[in-house]
């Protein structure tokens, strides 16, 4: 049977760390994939998680299993943070929520969901949308279709042409929306734009599926998420992927939660038993560890302070390294071209470079960005800003 199958290539985006591990150069600057870096060049366990796990681990007195929905004050507090404490949604019983194994799991498990409802139409996504987005949707057996998002050599969001493309869909339609912090772009909706997209969905009877990777990295907890809330408030149906690999520096514990706002509480509680027998299916059982340490510190004020503390620090961090990157392009070309950068938000920016472009910086300067020319902004430890200026503007003048 093995014997039948022909080898896949490498996933593109995780093939970047892989070639610049493999790279001897002392020059070399990882800008692949999305890992915030702090002013050292790692990547930290935030101080909250740790005084978290060390509270965790000298009280653990099983490792039994949890249950299948997961942690539930975990739940209960992904919820609140995502929608704020007060939303008319959970107000009325119309919330609920999974653990799952990291964003990518959460956004697996909507797709099933999504199929399970016998959809037959395309789930829209932006153009250009994260790599692996329409993998994980065609993987669980859907079709994909793209609606106009960013003009890329002009490093703009296509506001308008985004509206006027969702008013053309069919009611019913999916429609895949970033909530902040837009990857690969960095170009989000503004508070005016996410209110026509209210109510453009609200209208057309469409159905937002919202992935929110990013929450606090952006603009603030809450202005990443307020487009989120809008939707919540204004539509019927909502499907949410939550991740908490960077907003709690989590990443390989991979720990998410899939969110399904429903029209009432009795179609909430259906949708969330299909999410636990597809979870059964899939995994059986969500691992523990990440999620406990998030329920810890979202229990402890303390902790939670200092968890929200270290966040906005992260976030100044990075729109620190977006001016400075932006002001060192300016004086390289004497230009304007990559002032967008200081103006995105998130972890990502992309240089819209041609694919040789993309090459010679790896090749001739050993600065690996994604290969759609994604540069990971917080992947900058911040010593190496003038010689990426450089090395962007040598490889942009040819
Ligand atoms: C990224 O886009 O770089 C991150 O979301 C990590 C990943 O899994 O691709």
């Amino acid at each position: 049977m093995l014997q039948t199958l022909k080898p896949v290539p490498p996933d593109a985006l995780l093939a970047v760390t892989e070639a610049f591990r493999a790279d001897p150069s002392r020059d070399r600057v990882d800008l692949g994939v999305g890992v915030y870096r702090d002013a050292t060049g790692i990547t930290p366990v935030p101080r909250a998680v740790r005084a978290a796990e060390q509270k965790m681990l000298s009280r653990q007195a099983t490792k039994a299993y949890v249950g299948q929905g997961g942690n539930r004050p975990f739940a209960a507090f992904m919820e609140k943070l995502a929608l704020g404490a007060n939303h008319p949604a959970l107000r009325d019983g119309r919330v609920v929520t999974l653990q799952s194994v990291g964003g990518t799991g959460a956004l697996r498990l909507v797709a099933e969901l999504i199929r399970l409802s016998g959809y037959t139409g395309a789930v829209q996504v932006s153009n250009p949308t994260w790599a692996n987005h329409v993998p994980v949707l065609q993987g669980a057996g859907l079709a994909t279709a793209a609606y106009p998002y960013y003009d890329i050599p002009a490093g703009r969001l296509l506001a308008g042409r985004m509206l006027e493309a969702l008013s053309a869909c069919e009611p019913g339609t999916v429609v895949l929306l970033h909530g902040s912090c837009h990857n690969p772009t960095g170009a989000d909706p503004e508070p005016g734009h996410w209110a026509e997209l209210a109510e453009v969905m609200a209208r057309r009877q469409l159905v937002p599926f919202v992935d929110l990777a990013y929450q606090g990295l952006g603009r603030g907890l809450d202005a990443d998420a307020a487009g989120l809330r809008l939707l919540c408030e204004r539509l019927p149906e909502v499907l949410v992927a939550l991740s908490c690999s960077k907003t709690f520096g989590l990443y390989r514990e991979r720990v998410g939660a899939v969110m399904c706002v429903a029209e009432n509480a009795a179609a909430a509680a259906t949708s969330m038993s299909h999410l636990q027998a597809l979870a059964r299916r899939n995994y059986s059982m969500p691992p523990d560890h990440g999620a406990a340490i998030v329920a810890e510190i979202a229990s402890d004020p303390a902790l939670h302070a200092d968890w929200q503390q270290e966040l906005d620090d992260m976030r100044d961090r990075v729109n620190g390294l977006r001016k400075s990157l932006a002001g060192a392009l300016r004086s390289e070309l004497d230009s304007g071209r990559f002032d967008f950068i200081e103006q995105q938000a998130g972890m990502f920016s992309m240089l819209g470079l041609p694919k040789d472009a993309v090459e010679r910086l790896r090749n001739e300067h050993h600065i690996y960005t994604a290969p759609d020319s994604r540069l990971n902004v917080a992947g900058l430890s911040g010593k190496e800003i003038a010689a990426v200026a450089r090395a962007i503007a040598a490889v942009s003048r040819t």
